[in-house]
């Protein structure tokens, strides 16, 4: 094995995953790092059993072991698709993953000819907004008041879609 000058930083590689059901448990204590009410196991056993469900994780080459450093939920319906959620571990966040997570289901969703992905995000979550705008997707409806946030604040939702033809 080749030995890293003293000081080096190793440099993490990951990969991109379908998810699997047994992946439930995991998924759940990861959403529960940010979300204000956030999915139980056994919500996300229940969606990665629909058929019209779909997801990638994103895992460490080499760390089969831990668990996934991210993922993204998605379904699909008719000729389109919807993101769910996705979330990256904190302490991994800024490295790229959102990004391979959130191409691999426009990839895949491409590939089945479908004409448009949308997502829903609070107006407030600006690394969430940057990602999507970088990824092309534009506003289209703004659902005020929708989101509930410490001492009675609310914020709005916005919807935003991605063409994909
Ligand atoms: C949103 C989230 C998934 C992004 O994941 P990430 O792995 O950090 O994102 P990436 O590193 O792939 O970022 C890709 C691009 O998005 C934009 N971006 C991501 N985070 C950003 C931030 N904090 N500030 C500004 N731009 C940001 C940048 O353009 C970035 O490219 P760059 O780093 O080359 O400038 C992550 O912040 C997260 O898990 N947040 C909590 C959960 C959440 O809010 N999910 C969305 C619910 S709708």
């Amino acid at each position: 094995m080749m030995r890293l000058p003293f000081g080096a930083l190793r440099v993490r590689d990951f990969m991109v995953e379908p998810l699997v059901e047994t992946d439930a448990a995991a998924l759940a204590e990861l959403h529960r790092e940010d979300f204000h009410r956030p999915w139980s196991q056994i919500e996300f056993e229940s969606l990665l059993s629909q058929d019209t469900a779909f997801g990638y994780a994103v895992r460490e080459v080499g760390n089969a072991r831990r668990g996934p450093a991210g993922f993204v939920l998605a379904r699909r319906a008719a000729d389109e698709g919807e993101i769910l959620t996705v979330v990256v571990a904190r302490a991994l966040r800024r490295s790229g993953l959102g990004w391979k997570l959130m191409d691999a289901v426009l990839r895949e969703l491409h590939a089945a000819r479908a004409q448009a992905l949308f997502l829903e995000v609070d107006e407030s979550n600006a690394p969430a907004l940057a990602l999507y705008r970088r990824l092309g997707f534009r506003e289209v409806g703004r659902r005020p008041s929708y989101y509930d946030h410490a001492e009675g604040k609310k914020s709005a939702a916005l919807v935003m879609r991605r063409d994909l033809r």
